[in-house]
Parts: C-alpha cells; structure tokens; sequence
C-alpha cells in the first residue's frame, strides 16, 4: 500500500523517523511516499508544499502527515486547513483515553471527538470593514452538519459506542447552530439504538473538566470542535497522546494532534506516541486491526513500565522510547 508521509515542521522530522521505523518492525505491507511541506519548506522554496503532494495524496488516497507550523495573525494560510478543505475530509476524528503511567486527573477517560472539519469560522472568510473593525464568517449548512453527524452516529453504532452529544452554542447563534442542532435533532431520530444529548460548549467545558467520563462520542462544529480536543487532551495527560483522521470519500489524513513544538525541535526529546497512535488508526482502517492492536499495546506497556518521553515525567531520548517500542512489536507474534 503507497501512503505518502508529509513530515513538516519542527518536532515532525523527527517523530516521523519513529513512523518509518515502528511500520518496519510491524512488517506493514506500507510503501512511504515523503513529501516536504510546511513553514521550513517556505522559507527555503517560497512554496508551501513540493509540487505533486496534492495529486499523489489523490493517487495514494491515504497520508500520514506531520505538524506544520503556520504563522499567527499574517503570512500564509494553514496547510492543514488547505488540505482538509481542498481534499474536502470533512470528519476530524480524535479519540481520547487514558494511558497507565501518564499523570491525569481522571483514571477511566474514552472519548471520541467529532469535529466537522470544512466550514464555520476555519472558512477564513474575513476582511476589514474600516481600519478598525475587523469581520469574519461563520458558515454552517445543512449539507456539512448533516453529514458530520451522521458520521458521528455510524461511527458510535460500528464501533460499540453508547451515545452521541451534539456540542453548540444554539442559544447565542440560533440562525449557525441553531442549524447545526437542528440537524443533530433530526438525524439522532435514524439511530434509536445510540443514546444522544446535546449540551451548550460552555457548560460542556466545565462538565469535561469536572467529569469527562459521563461523554462518549461528542460531534461538534469546527472551532468548538478544535478547543475541545485539546481540553481533552488535557484531561489525559497532554497533547503527546492524541492522534487524530481527517476523513473524507476519497481522501484519510492522519496526524497527531500536536503542533511543530518549536521550542523543543532538533533536541530528539519530542514524545513519537500521538502519531504513532495516528498510524494505528490508519492500519485499523486499512484492515491492518491486529498490528493496529500489537502497536497500541506496545506504546501503552512502555508507557505502564515507566519507559517515557521527558514530557509525560520520563526520561527517554525520541530514539530510545521508539526502540523500546520496537523491542515489543518484535516479541510479539505478527
Ligand atoms: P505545539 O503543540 O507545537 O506545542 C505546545 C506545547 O506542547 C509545547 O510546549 C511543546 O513542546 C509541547 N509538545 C507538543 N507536541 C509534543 C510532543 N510530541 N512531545 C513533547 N512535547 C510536545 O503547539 P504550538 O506551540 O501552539 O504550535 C507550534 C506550531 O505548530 C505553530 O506554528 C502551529 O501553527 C503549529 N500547529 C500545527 C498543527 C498541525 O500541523 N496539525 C497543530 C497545532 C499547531
């Protein structure tokens, strides 16, 4: 299978090593395809991405992409927002469960995030109404928030999952969520088998906080979508453990949730977990369950054993912790 591996940024070139490496010890049938994008390539080439990134993700229909940095408040647009939008993955899929070993608040966490991930505010439809006033749009329709929740509810009925909460803000923004609850109402009737609520983001982000195990599967517009992901992060210990799928017809994205984390890039410290769990989901996907399984394992009995990257209490090198993980995978029968 080719899948193409976009490294990016910072932290990514490493923790992409640990993916070449962990698929190799799995024996995956996987053929990477490296491409280079991101604010590094910028600098070098003025360009965002290598040319042909775009038509072989349409080839391969399947990538593995690293953190790519992108400059806050001028400069270019996200890549990650380009590509979700230009290959339309409209789900954001981030699962979310405690790992043994990691300090956290809460013991049982496991949750799954649904993110619609084309339009609301991440539309980037902004201007300047005069030099003092800034404007941007907030795009909800039908056919994207239908969608979204209907892939949260085959989502919770394929995988076992019990219920669905829509997230919103419908008391506020009748006309935008209104919509979007609107649609959650109506298609939740479809699955009288999953059990569904709804809750405003506000109330929602102190329920996580104060409670997260009363959630399973959560579907949510884009920005709340987003702010959520990395509270629940929180909740288990951190952004080094969440992965995540950009899902569309034709088109997977997988990453970890995390960012380029510049202020440790090039140490050899950063935490390979979130995207080594972001490969998981992808074997899972692709019909690979079983070294989806043996490579989850493995990262949760290194993690149990105290075997750990500087940013969960431990003190392992990105290499170290990616051997240990592959000592494992190795003494397990494939
Ligand atoms: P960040 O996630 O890169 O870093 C936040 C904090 O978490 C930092 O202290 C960092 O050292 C730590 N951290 C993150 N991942 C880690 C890992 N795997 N191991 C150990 N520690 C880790 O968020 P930040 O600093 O806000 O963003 C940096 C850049 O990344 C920005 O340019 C941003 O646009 C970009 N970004 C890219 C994303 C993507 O490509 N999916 C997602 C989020 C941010």
């Amino acid at each position: 299978m080719d899948v193409v591996l976009i490294p990016g940024d910072g932290i990514g070139k490493e923790i992409s090593e640990s993916v070449k490496t962990v698929s190799d010890a799995l024996k995956c049938d996987i053929k990477w395809i490296e491409y280079k994008a991101g604010a590094d390539y910028y600098a070098s080439d003025n360009k965002l991405m290598e040319d042909g990134l775009l038509e072989e993700i349409a080839r391969c229909h399947i990538a593995l992409k690293g953190p790519t940095a992108t400059p806050i408040g001028t400069g270019f647009r996200s890549i990650n927002v380009y590509l979700r939008q230009n290959f339309n993955t409209y789900a954001n899929v981030r699962p979310v469960s405690t790992f043994e070993g990691v300090a956290s608040r809460y013991e049982d966490v496991d949750l799954v995030i649904i993110r619609e991930n084309t339009e609301d505010l991440y539309k980037g439809i902004e201007d300047m109404l005069d030099e003092d006033t800034a404007h941007g749009l907030k795009i909800i329709t039908r056919q994207a928030s239908e969608r979204i929740i209907r892939y949260a509810f085959e989502y919770a009925r394929k995988n076992g999952r019990k219920k669905v909460t829509c997230v919103h803000k419908a008391n506020i923004m009748k006309l935008t969520d209104g919509l979007f609850l609107d649609c959650f109402t109506k298609i939740s009737k479809e699955y009288p088998d999953i059990m569904n609520d709804s809750v405003i983001i506000d109330a929602l982000c102190m329920k996580l906080v104060s409670d997260p195990c009363q959630y399973d599967v959560l579907v949510a517009p884009n920005l709340y979508g987003d702010i959520i992901s990395d509270l629940c992060a929180g909740l288990v210990g951190g952004l080094g453990f969440a992965p995540s799928a950009n899902i569309g017809d034709n088109v997977r994205i997988y990453e970890a949730v995390h960012g380029s984390a510049p202020d440790i890039a090039g140490k050899g410290i950063a935490n390979p977990s979130a995207i080594l769990l972001a490969l998981a989901m992808l074997l899972k996907d692709n019909g690979m369950s079983d070294k989806a399984s043996v490579l989850e394992k493995a990262i949760r009995d290194c993690i149990k054993d105290g075997i750990k990257t500087k940013d969960v209490g431990g003190n392992c090198s990105t290499a170290e912790f990616t051997a240990a993980i592959r000592e494992r995978i190795e003494n397990e029968a494939l």
